[in-house]
């Protein structure tokens, strides 16, 4: 037996397999219940104790069969668009539905008006096509500013504020805007900004003091202001005083409502990735497993982000007597998931667990090479385990076409 890999990302399992998870069928995830009511409880006690509003970002984690676990300590949800405003006004009744889309389309628009409370608007131009609209139907609307302030240095992918961004209306483009349509501040009920990617509370405070000297003078006449995402709150060693001191520096200088909407930091360390091998080869001196997981397929932000998702029980390059590469059984030359070392030697059957896959994963998974979709398991705090979504051949086959 190895001792227990008590890494954050395992801490939900005990850091050991248990008889449980040899019997889940491969590849599947599994999210795990008391991580994700952990986490709630860390955001709730926030809100609680700031006065703050929390919501989940779908985008990050959508399975809606757990959000009772998550809803009474949130607010209400997020959204990218219509299906995830549905979503969320489903899933978690008689809670905020806020939604921010980079441009809305026209025939979306009215029914987006049927499942959402805030609607954030990404341009002065879409405000002044939509916003009228929205504020007839009684929605409170807000527009999402670029404080032009990059705290993430070498990371342009998930930087809205790198020079040129398509997302957020920068000083001079509100002020060009207004120039030419004075009523246009008078749509606005609050702003919006999302800067940060998996961040600490010191890329927050340099931001919002970006948004003082930018859009302070807007502030005391908003409602409200949304943080936006990328908050870590819940990662182990985050600055929660220093969040709640922004959070208060904010309600107190401009009398705003405060919203976070952190789509990670709700699940973060709440889900796994179950797989096992398939073969293993040796190509001179590197030696080879093909998972019955794809990074491509199943974990894409590992190819995307990039990053290196944690392995239960497995070290770095040479920190193990054997060193292997994990990949994919896909065509995709690049479809590998990162050099890890064991203990022993790997062979066929061996089950793997990466960690922290409870979040862009479920909900951005993808068939490419016709590669199953995983089923989707909870785990309870008993250790118990119950599917939510199983998945097979019509579900592939029919987002290819002949809908009936
Ligand atoms: C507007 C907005 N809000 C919230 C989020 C959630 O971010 P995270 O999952 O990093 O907390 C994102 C992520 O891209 C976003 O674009």
């Amino acid at each position: 037996m190895p001792a227990p890999d008590l890494r954050a990302p395992f801490a939900a399992l005990g850091g050991v397999v248990s008889q449980a998870l040899e019997t889940l069928p491969t590849p599947c995830y599994l999210l795990d219940e008391t991580a994700l009511i952990r986490n709630a409880e860390l955001l709730g006690d926030l809100a609680r104790r700031t006065g703050c509003k929390v919501l989940l970002a779908q985008k990050a984690f959508s399975n809606y069969d757990l959000y009772p676990l998550l809803a009474p300590h949130l607010a209400g949800t997020e959204a990218s668009g219509l299906y995830e405003a549905r979503l969320g006004a489903e899933e978690m009744p008689g809670r905020e539905v806020h939604v921010f889309c980079a441009a809305y389309r026209e025939d979306e628009f009215a029914e987006l008006l049927r499942w959402a409370d805030h609607i954030v608007f990404n341009s002065p131009a879409q405000l002044a096509r939509f916003g009228p609209e929205a504020k007839a139907a009684g929605k409170s609307v807000g527009l999402r500013i670029n404080p032009e302030c990059s705290t993430q240095e070498g990371h342009a992918l998930y930087d809205p504020c790198a020079p040129g961004s398509r997302l957020g209306t920068t000083r001079a483009q509100w002020d060009a805007a207004v120039n030419a349509n004075p009523s246009l501040p008078r749509l606005l009920d609050g702003l919006h900004f999302h800067t940060l990617c998996e961040q600490d509370s010191d890329a927050l405070e340099t931001t919002l003091d970006a948004v003082a000297e930018r859009f302070g003078d807007l502030l005391p006449q908003m409602q409200w202001l949304n943080f936006g995402g990328g908050h870590h709150i819940t990662r182990p060693g985050y600055d929660l005083a220093r969040l709640e001191r922004c959070i208060r520096r904010a309600q107190q200088d401009w009398g705003v409502t405060v919203y976070l909407e952190p789509g990670e930091a709700c699940a973060l360390n709440a889900g796994f990735l179950l797989t096992r091998v398939l073969d293993v080869t040796q190509n001179g001196e590197t030696c080879n497993a093909i998972l019955d997981a794809s990074a491509a397929c199943h974990m894409p932000d590992v190819l995307e982000m990039p990053y290196r998702p944690p392995l239960l029980n497995a070290g770095e390059p040479g920190e193990r007597p054997c060193t292997v590469r994990l990949g994919g059984p896909t065509c995709l030359a690049g479809d590998v998931i990162g050099d890890y070392s064991f203990d022993a030697p790997l062979r066929p059957g061996d089950l793997l667990v990466f960690g922290d896959m409870a979040i862009y994963t479920t909900c951005k998974n993808n068939t490419f090479n016709g590669m199953p979709l995983p089923p989707i398991y909870s785990r309870a705090a008993d250790g118990s385990c119950r599917p939510l979504a199983i998945f097979g051949y019509q579900d592939f086959k029919d987002r290819l076409g002949s809908r009936r």
